[in-house]
């Protein structure tokens, strides 16, 4: 079996991030999300990964590089243009030949993996297998309707949905799939679906067959999927304090402090991760927050947020929270008169006021 994982697209959703960087290396935890699928499948018993990759490929490819640190080989798949989750299964057709495959959207995380449902499908061999999820409200997923065991039919975003099963961003597919994505139309906002793609295979007589995860996942296309997938799996990590603290500061409950990162006159409550060669200084990093490799943060306090490599915060006045600061951005205080707020703010940037 291969596995497909999708980190093309444009993530509107994310901007102004996504204008510079891949949505999928955004971090979580202080890893890559696209990570956490590479894992999942490497856990699952797959060792042979494409990545389907667009505007962002180089980005991409300089993190996951070959596959080698993950124990598996990976090749990536150029799509010229984000046409549609069906259409990248149709750009990856050489590299899949006739195997069965998983496909993993690249901005998910699941939390318990996916090796039962990979399991299910090697030993049961349907033509394509889909994970779904029981939601609160439904209609703004794709939607899948049962009929006994099988799935019976899909529908995009209902507005009378026939039951609470959300597809959830991984599926599995035999070479079936092919004919599908090669007879289907685009829909009325110009991408293949995938989940025409399956209506087509289940029009088709094809043995399409649902599998129900419990477990959290999460699609983190936006700011509060974000923060959730980040509170989530920050709450799985083990204490391992390997960066220095002084001894002023106080490091409370599951903290990973990594190697390089110096901590002087803070407190440090967990969940909470500080990246190799950060600095905290005088500050309190609160509850669910990841600090990035080589931040700075100095006379401030922060929680439940993410901050990416190299940013700085210094003096922040009041508690941060709920926030996503980019690489290498600053926030500080303004010195001297007149008492200003004074903001560079890129395009679609937010900025909350107290
Ligand atoms: P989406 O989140 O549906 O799309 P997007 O990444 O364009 O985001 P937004 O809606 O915010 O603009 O995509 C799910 C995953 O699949 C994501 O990892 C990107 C990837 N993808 C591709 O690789 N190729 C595509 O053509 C599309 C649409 C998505």
């Amino acid at each position: 079996m291969k596995g497909l994982i999708l980190s093309g697209g444009r993530g509107t959703r994310l901007r102004p991030l996504t204008y510079t960087n891949a949505k999928q290396l955004i971090p979580v935890a202080n890893k890559p999300i696209l990570f956490y699928g590479i894992e999942a499948i490497v856990n699952a018993g797959i060792d042979d990964i494409g990545i389907v990759v667009g505007e962002t490929g180089e980005e991409v490819k300089a993190a996951a590089g070959d596959g080698s640190k993950f124990d598996c080989k990976i090749s990536y798949i150029q799509q010229d243009a984000p046409l549609g989750l069906a259409h990248a299964v149709k750009v990856s057709q050489e590299y899949l030949g006739d195997d069965r495959f998983v496909m993993y959207l690249g901005d998910n995380v699941i939390k318990d993996g996916i090796n039962d449902l990979v399991a299910e499908f090697r030993n049961d061999k349907p033509n394509s297998q889909i994970l779904l999820a029981k939601v609160a409200n439904p209609t703004q997923f794709g939607v899948a309707e049962l009929d006994g065991d099988r799935v019976a039919r899909l529908e995009e975003k209902p507005e009378k949905p026939k039951s609470d099963l959300a597809l959830v961003g991984v599926y599995m597919f035999d070479k079936s799939i092919h004919t599908a994505v090669n007879s289907i139309e685009p829909s009325g906002r110009g991408e293949l679906e995938i989940t025409d793609a399956i209506s087509w295979l289940i029009d088709n007589g094809y043995r399409v067959v649902p599998h129900i995860i419990g477990g959290w996942w999460k699609d983190t296309g936006k700011l509060d999927d974000l923060l959730e997938a980040n509170r989530i799996m920050l709450d799985l990590l083990e204490r391992d304090i390997a960066g220095s603290v002084d001894g002023t500061s106080k490091i409370e409950g599951k903290v990973v402090i990594e190697k390089g990162a110096t901590i002087t006159g803070s407190r440090i409550r967990g969940p909470a991760v500080i990246g190799e060669g950060a600095e905290v200084i005088n500050s309190f990093i609160g509850p669910f927050t990841s600090v990035g490799p080589g931040a700075k943060i100095k006379n401030s306090e922060i929680d439940h947020s993410i901050l990416l490599d190299e940013c700085s915060i210094e003096n922040a006045g009041a508690r941060m929270q709920d926030s996503l600061i980019g690489r290498r951005a600053r926030v500080f205080r303004t010195e001297g008169l007149p008492h200003v707020l004074r903001f560079m703010l890129g395009d679609m940037s937010e900025a909350g006021l107290l």
